[in-house]
């Protein structure tokens, strides 16, 4: 949550600034607010709410400033307001923050029985007056700040500008996500790479316990202790045109057109027919690790959690393994029975998410095989578990996650098969025929995609209720979830995902005319029951949406509205039944003129718990 950004060099700092704070306002949007030099002062607006306001701050009166920090703020600690938008100010000292201080009501009571004032009530200021403090004492400013950091419990990514030193920019990282881009004469600091794209694809990636002091022409990165570590230099494969809209109303729409291209990038060099055979780089070389595997826990949150109830089935069905799908936000808070015969998976679009992070520490720590389902380069899962495998989706912009969750089940799907394969539970042929038809999917997506104008004119008869009944068996089930998570989160309609064997047992009672009910009744195992909860749903007059695959007029005549989807393999089919679902919640939305890419009080990157 909450995005920074800092630049040094000899451009205009404030256009890169806010340009950089829209394209990482996916992180958070309660306030927004820049530090840069106006002379030799540093000079601070801030706003509540969009970047766009605080750019509107900046529309008279110029200044050219070629050095500067920028937030975008999710709260935490102290409600949305100017006064706790950062950057926070102290004595020439101006810092922006990511992250959560622990121990910050413990150095806020030292530092103010020493005399110090605060002017917010965050957890961040005090690490201005800290640095502040140490600068007055004599320390030069990368020493002033590791014996701040020194002081701090809790995680952390900083940009700082130090008022007596225009000429260097300084930052550090702990638990939070920072990157380094390293430009022509020019240096960068973000949260994420789509801040920096327009100007260098050329990163270094952090790594917790790292202070940087930046100058226009050096990084001089060293850890708490003073040690100078090597950070290697990355290239970034993403396009710049990927962080932008293209032409399309809202980055949701753009994401969920791009997932026919999407998913071509995920299984692209992984598979061959000729073979029949998956490859994945990276893991052969790990192949004991996974192959001594008994059992399998995936684990993730949001979105990335019901591609992990979908990959459970792929690998029950294919690797015979026992399989557990976890909410990493609960995983920790029991004793999960893991081990070294564990094959801990974790799922995440961003990588950064605290809970999935933590929960990889504990697999490590009880000596778990992990492999990291990730589509962010460089991200902290990707970097702390054994093995990545990255979902190539490009960048992910709108807060509802949706081309992740197809390119993540593209990806568990690869992995089951190639366990399968490594288990001698698949033969070359039977991988060939699945291989045969995932190569198939990202046409079929486009199909579905050209259900388009059917989605809205659904959209616009049922975007007046309150709430909705999405019903799903088997491997549809975690795409109920799923579709009313898309609803709830960005049309705030209230909506429930249910085990549609579950009905009876208490959402039946909530079935009226005023209840829509969307059931997934493509075909394989749960069809014919699910075709029995549409009746009973209907008898007490429930109006029903009903998703179905092409041909199937027996559903469609019960329903009172069809979305006929193509036909795939029983276990590919929650990739092409999600289309219909993400467009639904996307119509809904427009409709009722909710802010589609940043709906209210979420954010696109968990990285508190
Ligand atoms: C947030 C986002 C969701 C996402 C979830 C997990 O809640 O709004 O879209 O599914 O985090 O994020 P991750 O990056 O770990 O997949």
């Amino acid at each position: 949550m909450c995005g920074i950004i800092g630049y040094l060099g000899e451009r205009e700092a404030i256009p890169i600034l806010i340009e950089g704070l829209k394209r990482l306002e996916y992180r958070g949007y309660d306030s927004a607010g820049i530090a840069v030099f106006d002379h030799d002062r540093i000079e601070v607006k801030r706003c509540m709410g969009k970047v766009s306001g605080l750019e509107n701050l900046f529309k008279t009166g110029r200044n050219s400033a070629s050095v500067g920090i920028g937030h975008t703020r999710w709260a935490t600690h102290g409600r949305p307001s100017e006064e706790n938008a950062h950057p926070h100010t102290y004595e020439g000292v101006a810092v922006v923050h990511n992250g959560i201080i622990e121990n910050y009501l413990t150095l806020k009571n030292e530092l103010k029985s020493r005399g110090h004032h605060f002017s917010s009530e965050t957890d961040t200021e005090i690490i201005s007056h800290l640095i502040a403090e140490n600068l007055q004492a004599g320390l030069k400013p990368l020493e002033a700040l590791r014996k701040a950091l020194a002081k701090v419990e809790g995680s952390y990514a900083l940009a700082v500008l130090i008022e007596s030193h225009p000429d260097i920019l300084l930052a550090a990282r702990n638990q939070s996500p920072l990157i380094l881009g390293l430009g022509n004469g020019e240096m960068f600091v973000a949260s994420d790479s789509p801040a920096i794209l327009p100007y260098t694809r050329q990163v270094i990636f952090l790594e917790d316990g790292d202070l940087v002091q930046i100058t226009q022409s050096q990084i001089k990165i060293e850890t708490q202790s003073g040690a100078s570590p090597s950070r290697p230099i990355h290239t970034i494969s993403w396009d710049d045109s990927q962080a932008e809209k293209g032409g399309y109303k809202h980055f949701m729409l753009k994401e969920i057109f791009e997932q026919p291209q999407a998913v071509a990038d995920t299984l692209r060099g992984r598979i061959s027919v000729e073979q029949g055979d998956v490859f994945l780089e990276g893991l052969e070389d790990r192949r004991e690790n996974f192959l001594s595997a008994k059992r399998i826990y995936l684990v993730a949150c949001g979105t990335s959690y019901h591609a992990g109830l979908v990959g459970r089935y792929y690998f029950e069905r294919f690797c015979l393994l026992p399989s557990e799908a976890e909410l990493a936000s609960e995983f920790r808070h029991r004793n999960p029975i893991i081990g070294p015969e564990t094959l801990m998976i974790l799922i995440s679009q961003s990588g950064e998410t605290a809970d999935t992070l933590k929960a990889l520490r504990e697999g490590k720590a009880k000596g778990c095989p992990t492999l990291a389902i990730c589509n962010v380069l460089g991200s902290s899962i990707s970097r702390m578990a054994d093995f990545t495998l990255y979902t190539h989706a490009g960048p992910e912009i709108g807060v509802a996650s949706t081309k992740a969750f197809s390119t993540q089940i593209i990806a568990l799907y690869l992995t089951a098969l190639a366990l399968a394969r490594d288990r001698s539970l698949v033969s070359p042929a039977g991988t060939k025929d699945k291989i045969q038809e995932l190569l198939k999917i990202p046409q079929l997506i486009k199909k579905c995609l050209g259900l388009d104008p059917e989605i809205q004119m659904i959209a616009r008869k049922f975007s007046g209720f309150q709430n909705f009944l999405y019903l799903g068996r088997g491997i549809n089930y975690p795409l109920a979830l799923e579709g009313a998570l898309k609803l709830k989160e960005i049309s705030y309609i209230h909506a429930e995902g249910y085990p549609a064997g579950e009905m009876k047992h208490g959402p039946i009672a909530l079935i009226d005319r005023e209840m829509p009910v969307l059931a997934l009744a493509t075909h394989g195992e749960g069809r014919d029951k699910i075709r029995s909860n549409i009746e009973e749903a209907r008898a007490r007059c429930g109006r029903v949406i009903a998703l179905v695959n092409e041909g199937d007029e027996e559903i469609a005549e019960r329903v009172e509205e069809t979305i006929a989807v193509p036909r795939t393999q029983e276990e590919l089919q929650p990739i092409l039944n999600i289309i219909p679902l993400q467009l639904l919640a996307y119509h809904i939305a427009v409709i009722r003129g909710t802010n589609i890419d940043q709906p209210r009080n979420l954010a696109k990157s968990v990285t508190v718990e």
